[in-house]
C-alpha cells in the first residue's frame, strides 16, 4: 500500500465509524427488536406487516412498503416490497414487486386504497410464486383477499384481483403451506369477530369451499401459523387497530382446528402489550429443528413508515411455548435453551 491508499483505506474507516458510509453486507450479527434496522444498501428496511418465503437457500422477506404521511392511520399504497437474505440478519433491498397502480382510481391497487400483510408461498407443483394479501377500500368496508402471481420470488407479480373467500369478509390475514403441499388461509372474517381459515386450491390462486370458524366471537387477528412436532400452533393478536394488546398462542392437531387456547406465549417486560408489538409471521431457522423467529410489528400510528419490528425466539421447555423479550440474539440463543433441538 502506497501514501494514498493508506490514506483512503483510513477515510473510509472514519466513514463508516462515523455512521457516515453504509457497512457492507455481512455487517449485522445480532437482531434487534424495535431498532431500525437497515438493509445492505444502509437504508431502513420497509417491509412492515409482512412475512417470509425460504426458497433455494435464500430467504425473501415480503411487506407492505409503507412510504410518505400518515393521515387518520392510513397511508397511500406505495406496494410490496421484496428483500432477500441468507442468513435473515443481512437484508438486500429486492425492489417493490408488487407495485400501486397510479392510474386507475377503481383499481385495488390505487394509492387511495389500503393493501396489507401481504404473504408469498411457492407452489412446487405450478412453479409459481402466489401472493395473497389483505386488500381493502379506504374506510376498511372492503375486507377481502387478493391474489397476485410471479415467476419469480422477486417478481413482478401479476395482480389477479380481489374476492371474498366462500363470500366472508377477509381482513387481517397469513397464508400457510403444509408438509403435504395443501395452502390454507387464514383470515379475521364476520368483522373481525371470527378466525376463518380456508384450504386453498391446488394452484394456491383461489378458495375451496372447505373452510372452518374458529375462536367464534373472540376477535382475533394478525394471524401467524407455524408447525412444530407435528402440532399447528397459531399466534394472533386482539383488536385494537394500530394499538398494542395482548398476544394469545393456540395449538391444534389439525391444520382446520379445533384450536386451544394457550394463553399468552409472550414474557419479560411489556409481555402484557406484546412488547407493544403485533404478531405478522413465524419463520422457521433453515436446517434448526426447533428454531423458529416469531415476528411482530411495532406499529408507529401517527408515522407508519417508521414502525419498527420486533422478531423474537420462539422457545420450548417440557411442553411450554415461551417468546422471551431480548434486546439482542442470535440463533446461538437456541443451543443455550436446553429445550430447543437443533
Ligand atoms: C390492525 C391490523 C392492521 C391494520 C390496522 C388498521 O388491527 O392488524 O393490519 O389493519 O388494524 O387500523
Amino acid at each position: 500500500m502506497n501514501a494514498k491508499s493508506i490514506i483512503c483505506f483510513l477515510a473510509v474507516m472514519f466513514a463508516i465509524f462515523c455512521g457516515i458510509m453504509p457497512a457492507q453486507a455481512g455487517a449485522n450479527d445480532f437482531i434487534t427488536p424495535g431498532k431500525v434496522w437497515n438493509d445492505t444498501d444502509g437504508n431502513p428496511i420497509n417491509a412492515h406487516g409482512g412475512g417470509i418465503l425460504y426458497h433455494n437457500g435464500t430467504y425473501y422477506w415480503y411487506g407492505e412498503y409503507k412510504k410518505g404521511e400518515t393521515q387518520d392511520g392510513r397511508i397511500d399504497i406505495t406496494g410490496v416490497s421484496c428483500y432477500s437474505s441468507q442468513d435473515m440478519m443481512n437484508w438486500k433491498y429486492e425492489g417493490i414487486v408488487l407495485p400501486a397502480v397510479k392510474d386507475d382510481v377503481n383499481h385495488d391497487l390505487h394509492p387511495s386504497k389500503v393493501l396489507e400483510r401481504p404473504k408469498v408461498i411457492y407452489n412446487s407443483r405450478t412453479g409459481k410464486f402466489v401472493m395473497w394479501a389483505h386488500v381493502e377500500s379506504a374506510d376498511y368496508s372492503k375486507a377481502c383477499a387478493g391474489v397476485a402471481v410471479s415467476d419469480s420470488p422477486t417478481g413482478r407479480f401479476t395482480y389477479l384481483g380481489s374476492f371474498r373467500p366462500n363470500d366472508a369478509m377477509s381482513r387481517d390475514q397469513t397464508v400457510f403451506v403444509d408438509d403435504d403441499g395443501r395452502a390454507y388461509q387464514f383470515a379475521s372474517s364476520e368483522n373481525n369477530a371470527t378466525m376463518y381459515i380456508t384450504e386453498l386450491t391446488d394452484d394456491y390462486l383461489r378458495s375451496t369451499n372447505r373452510y372452518t370458524r374458529n375462536f367464534i366471537d373472540k376477535y382475533r387477528e394478525a394471524p401467524a401459523v407455524f408447525k412444530h412436532n407435528g402440532k399447528y400452533y397459531l399466534i394472533t393478536s386482539g383488536c385494537t387497530g394500530w394499538d398494542p394488546n395482548q398476544a394469545e398462542i393456540a395449538v391444534a392437531d389439525s391444520i382446520m382446528g379445533p384450536w386451544h387456547t394457550i394463553g399468552n406465549p409472550c414474557t419479560g417486560p411489556d409481555a402484557d402489550k406484546t412488547f407493544y408489538a403485533q404478531s405478522t409471521y413465524v419463520q422457521q431457522v433453515a436446517g434448526k429443528r426447533d428454531c423458529y423467529i416469531a415476528m411482530f410489528d411495532r406499529w408507529n400510528k401517527n408515522d407508519l413508515e417508521n414502525s419498527r419490528y420486533v422478531w423474537l425466539p420462539i422457545l420450548f421447555d417440557n411442553g411450554k411455548i415461551s417468546i422471551p423479550w431480548q434486546e439482542k440474539w442470535n440463533f446461538d440463543c437456541y443451543t443455550k435453551n436446553s429445550g430447543n433441538r437443533n
